[in-house]
C-alpha cells in the first residue's frame, strides 16, 4: 500500500496515516516529523528547517525532497508507506513521480481529507503532542486519560510552536496557494480520492478505507479482519 495524504493545516492527516499504517503494516512517514524530530536533535537540518516551520512556510524544495528520496528508498519502506505532508506543491509532486519510478514503484491513491477553515483551526488550537513518542492527542476530541501526560508512554504532551494563530494563519494561506493544485495534479492522474475530514477520528478512517476498496486500491484480502 503506497498512500499519500493530502488536506489542510490540522485536517487530520498525521492521526489518520498513524492508524493507516497500523491497519496496512506499512510505516508513516511524515515529513514534518521528520524536521521536528531533527529540530529535537538540533541537528544543522532541523536548524534549517526550523527557520521555515516557525513562519509557516514550506522548508525549500531541496531539502525537502531530498530527505523524502533517502526515507523512500530505505529497505523498511520496500512494501509500502503513508506519506503525511509530502507533496507539498507540485515540484515536490513531480519529484516524488521521479523518486517511485526509479525504485519502481507506484502509488496506490492520493486521499484528500477535506474540512473547512473553522473546523482545522479548532482542531490545531486544542493539538497536543507527546515529547518522548510523538503521538497526537486534542484537549476536547481525543483527550489524553490525564491532562498534560502522554497515556502510551508517560511522556510530556506540549502544544507545537507554529500552532500559534499567526501562524496557522500563514500555513493556511501556503496550503491554499501552494499545495491545494497538488490535489488537481492526483485528480488528472486518475488517483484521488475524496473523503469529508468534518467527522469524528473512527469514521474518517472508516471511509478512508472504504473509499479505497471502492478504488480496488484495497484487496479484500488485506481488508477482511479489523478495520
Ligand atoms: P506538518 O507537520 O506536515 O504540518 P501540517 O500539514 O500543517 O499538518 P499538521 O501536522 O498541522 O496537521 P494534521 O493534518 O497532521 O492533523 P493532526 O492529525 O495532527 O508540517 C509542519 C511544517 O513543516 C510545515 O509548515 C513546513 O514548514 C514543514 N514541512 C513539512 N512538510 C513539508 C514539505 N513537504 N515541504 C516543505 N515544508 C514542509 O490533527 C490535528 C488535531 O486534530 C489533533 O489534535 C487531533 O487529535 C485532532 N483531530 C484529528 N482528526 C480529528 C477528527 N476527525 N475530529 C476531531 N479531532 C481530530
Ligand atoms: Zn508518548
Amino acid at each position: 500500500m503506497r498512500l499519500v495524504l493530502l488536506g489542510p493545516p490540522g485536517v487530520g492527516k498525521g492521526t489518520q496515516a498513524a492508524r493507516l499504517g497500523l491497519r496496512f503494516g506499512v510505516p508513516h512517514v511524515s515529513t514534518g516529523e521528520m524536521f521536528r524530530e531533527a529540530l529535537s536533535q538540533k541537528t544543522p537540518l532541523g536548524m534549517e528547517a526550523q527557520k521555515y516551520m516557525d513562519a509557516g512556510k514550506l522548508v525549500p524544495d531541496d531539502i525537502t525532497i531530498g530527505l523524502v528520496r533517502e526515507r523512500l528508498s530505505r529497505p523498511g519502506v520496500s512494501s509500502g508507506f503513508i506519506l503525511d505532508g509530502f507533496p507539498r506543491n507540485l515540484v515536490q509532486a513531480r519529484a516524488l513521480e521521479d523518486v517511485l519510478r526509479d525504485l519502481g514503484a507506484a502509488l496506490d491513491a492520493a486521499v484528500s481529507i477535506e474540512a473547512g477553515t473553522e473546523t482545522v483551526v479548532r482542531r490545531l488550537s486544542g493539538r497536543r503532542q507527546c515529547r518522548r513518542c510523538g503521538a497526537v492527542y486534542h484537549v476536547e476530541f481525543n483527550p489524553p486519560s490525564e491532562p498534560g501526560r502522554c497515556p502510551k508512554c508517560g511522556g510530556e504532551l506540549y502544544q507545537r510552536d507554529d500552532d500559534r494563530e499567526e501562524t496557522v494563519r500563514e500555513r493556511l494561506r501556503v496550503y491554499m496557494a501552494e499545495t491545494e493544485p497538488v490535489i488537481e495534479f492526483y485528480r488528472q492522474r486518475g488517483l484521488l480520492v475524496s473523503v469529508d475530514g468534518e467527522r469524528d477520528i473512527d469514521e474518517v478512517t472508516q471511509s478512508i478505507i472504504s473509499a479505497l476498496k471502492e478504488g480496488n486500491a484495497v484487496e479484500e484480502s488485506v481488508s477482511d479482519g479489523d478495520s
